[in-house]
């Protein structure tokens, strides 16, 4: 990889990929194309704006004519797609939008990285792509849907997702999985388990539950808080999508995660050790719809054919997690104060 296109690069996992890209390589050129949803934060690439090394381009990953534009402008060799709408609570009210942006916003990279790595373009039936070309697509554990309290899920369980969001994901896999087949694009599937770290919206669990506790704001758990995430430290992530840019067998799936399965009481509980706050903040709500009940990965493929393990334990990356949020009010303060406030209302109001 040398002229890198990663898409959804100011989100969560996105930017923390980029500072991981740029304190590991030296000879690279990224572009950062993101359209600055909610989600996407400026700031959380603020250090690294100057960076030669790097661009950043606003717009849209649906957006056919601008990702053209910049195909022909940086010849791109790789391109990771991390663009997504990625809130299942979101998705729960507004599912179109994840169907736009997470099917037909992938389906669009893919043609333009097809149209522009093929060989010979006109030939439709020529399966020749230029060497050393990659696109790699960040799907996760949900598309799998959810598990009994044994067992795992590895590169051939079926796929059974259960909310419009793991759907969206679902579909765009199988359109992935459709342009190797067909046209046999060099691809890479990478279906991860639930991270935490830096620059985490606070919508998710982990960093909605510290800010929470630093405003002694009450914890709300959804239903009994036994659902079972599997979680894995946000840099552990950015190196194995490496590993699969790297050494992955073209057309592979590789699933990602680090042996790391939680109640989500049991995470609540340990922030709020590592606060000082008291247990009385816990509320237990109503439940999240179609709410998976257990996931956990079986990350034997990667570990076993690309050499990855994970570097961090929980304790050492949760603590790091804890330390980072509350060395970074002001990046908290400056998300919660805006449009979020609105959305925390509406979604956690009645329940
Ligand atoms: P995020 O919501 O924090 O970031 C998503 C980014 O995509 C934002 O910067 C947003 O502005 C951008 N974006 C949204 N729509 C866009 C569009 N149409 N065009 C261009 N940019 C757009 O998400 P995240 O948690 O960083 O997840 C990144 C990817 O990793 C997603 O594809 C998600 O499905 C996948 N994933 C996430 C996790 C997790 O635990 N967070 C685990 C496994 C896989
Ligand atoms: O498994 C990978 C997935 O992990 C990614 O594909 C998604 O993009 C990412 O958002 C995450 O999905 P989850 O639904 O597992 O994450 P979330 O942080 O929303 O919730 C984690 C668990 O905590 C889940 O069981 C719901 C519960 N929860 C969540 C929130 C926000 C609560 O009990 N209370 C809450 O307020």
């Amino acid at each position: 990889m040398k002229t890198i296109l990663v898409t959804g690069g100011a989100g969560f996992i996105g930017s923390n990929f980029v500072h991981y890209l740029l304190e590991n390589y030296d000879d690279l050129t990224i572009v950062n194309l993101d359209l600055l949803t909610y989600a996407g934060n400026l700031d959380n690439l603020a250090d690294i704006a100057e960076d030669k090394r790097y661009t950043f381009v606003r717009g849209d990953i649906h957006d056919r004519a601008l990702v053209e534009e910049l195909f022909d402008k940086w010849d791109f060799d790789t391109v990771v797609n991390f663009a997504a709408e990625s809130h299942v609570d979101r998705s729960i009210t507004d599912p179109d939008l994840f169907l736009t942006t997470n099917v037909l916003g992938t389906q669009t990279l893919l043609d333009v990285a097809k149209n522009h790595w093929k060989l010979d373009p006109k030939d439709r039936y020529s399966r020749e792509f230029k060497e050393g070309v990659k696109y790699l697509q960040v799907s996760t554990d949900e598309v799998y849907g959810a598990l009994g309290p044994t067992g795992m899920f590895t590169e051939t369980t079926p796929l059974a997702p259960n909310s419009p969001y793991s759907a969206s994901k679902a579909s765009a896999d199988f359109v992935v999985r459709a342009y190797d087949k067909t046209y046999g694009m060099p691809v890479n599937i990478t279906r991860c388990s639930n991270n935490y770290g830096p620059y985490q919206f606070p919508e998710k669990l982990i960093p909605l539950m510290i800010n929470n506790c630093l405003a002694e704001k009450s914890l709300p758990v959804y239903g009994d808080g036994m659902q079972i995430r599997d979680w894995l430290y946000v840099e552990d992530h950015c190196a194995a999508i490496c590993a699969v840019l790297e050494k992955g067998a073209l057309g592979e799936v590789y699933n990602i995660g680090g042996n790391n399965e939680r109640a989500n009481i049991e995470i609540v509980k340990l922030i709020l050790e590592n606060t000082g706050k008291s247990e009385d903040l816990i509320v237990h709500v109503k439940d999240r719809p179609g709410h998976d009940r257990r996931y956990a990965i079986d990350n034997t493929k990667i570990t076993g054919t690309l050499g990855w393990s994970p570097k961090y334990t929980f304790q050492t990356g949760m603590a790091q997690t804890i330390e980072w949020y509350l060395h970074h009010r002001e990046w908290m303060d400056k998300i919660v104060s805006g449009e979020y406030l609105k959305y925390y209302e509406n979604m956690y109001a009645n329940r």
